[in-house]
C-alpha cells in the first residue's frame, strides 16, 4: 500500500486525557481528588464520548468544550466531588494536556520518512491549537483538523472526508491511528488503512469492522506504517 499521510485521533491517541485529572490531584488542598482521580478520569472521559455519539445521532451538535464541561459536571457529581472547588482547576489542564511520551518521536519519524502528518479531531480548533502548542508538537504536524469545519462528531464519515479534502488523497492513502476502538473502527469502514494503539490492552470492539493492524503505543504504530511501506 502507498501511504502518504499518517492521520492521528488526539484525546487519548497523542494526549494523555487522564493527565489532567491526575494532575490536579497531586495538587494541595485537593485531597478528595487522592484516590478519586482515575474513577473521575473515566466517567469523564466515557461521558464525553457518549455525548458526542448522541449530539452526532440526533443532530444537536455542541462544541467539543461544551461537551467536555457537561461530561466533567456529570463525573463530579456522580463521585460525590461537586462544590469541592476541582471544577475550574480540572477544566484548565484540560488545555495543557501532556502528549504521551512516544508522540513527538513518532511523528518526527513519520516526517522524516517524507509523510504528511495530521490530527483528526472531535475538539474544537481552539483546545486543539493550545493542546498541541503545550505538548509541543505543533511543529510535527502538517494540519490540524477538527470537526469545528463539519458541525458532527465523529464517527460520522464527513469527519473522515476533512483529511482527503485537506490533502488531496484517497482513504486507501491514509494511515489512521487512534487509541479508541471505535474510531478505528469506523475509519475503517470509511476506507483508511488503520492502526489501533491499543494502550490498554482491551478487546478488539465488536462492531462490522476490524483495525487494519493492532499495536501498543504510538511507536508500534509507526513501526506498522514502515512495515506498509516497504511491503508496497
Ligand atoms: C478525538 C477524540 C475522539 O480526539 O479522542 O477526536
Amino acid at each position: 500500500m502507498s501511504i502518504s499521510v499518517c492521520v492521528f485521533d488526539a484525546y487519548g491517541t497523542l494526549l494523555d486525557v487522564a493527565a489532567a485529572a491526575r494532575k490536579a490531584a497531586a495538587e494541595p488542598g485537593r485531597e478528595t481528588l487522592a484516590s478519586a482521580w482515575p474513577l473521575l478520569a473515566d466517567t469523564w472521559r466515557a461521558k464525553q464520548l457518549q455525548y458526542t455519539w448522541i449530539r452526532a445521532i440526533t443532530g444537536e451538535h455542541a462544541d467539543f468544550w461544551q461537551v467536555t464541561q457537561e461530561a466533567l459536571d456529570y463525573g463530579l457529581e456522580a463521585h460525590g466531588l461537586a462544590g469541592d472547588g476541582h471544577r475550574e482547576r480540572l477544566l484548565q489542564l484540560y488545555w495543557e494536556l501532556e502528549a504521551f511520551p512516544d508522540a513527538e518521536e513518532t511523528l518526527t519519524a513519520l516526517k522524516k520518512g517524507g509523510m504528511k502528518t495530521a490530527i483528526l479531531s472531535n475538539g474544537s480548533r481552539d483546545m486543539l491549537q493550545a493542546a498541541v502548542d503545550s505538548a509541543g508538537i505543533g511543529d510535527r504536524l502538517d494540519a490540524i483538523l477538527s470537526v469545528d469545519e463539519v458541525g458532527v462528531f465523529k464517527p460520522n464519515r464527513k469527519v473522515y472526508d476533512l483529511v482527503g479534502q485537506h490533502f488531496d488523497v484517497r482513504p486507501d492513502e491514509v494511515a489512521f491511528v487512534s487509541s479508541n476502538g471505535w474510531d478505528v473502527a469506523a475509519a475503517t469502514g470509511y476506507g483508511f488503512h488503520t492502526i489501533w494503539a491499543n494502550r490498554a490492552g482491551d478487546p478488539v470492539d465488536r462492531l462490522p469492522w476490524r483495525p487494519t493492524e493492532i499495536a501498543t503505543n504510538l511507536r508500534g504504530a509507526q513501526a506498522v506504517i514502515e512495515d506498509w511501506e516497504i511491503a508496497a
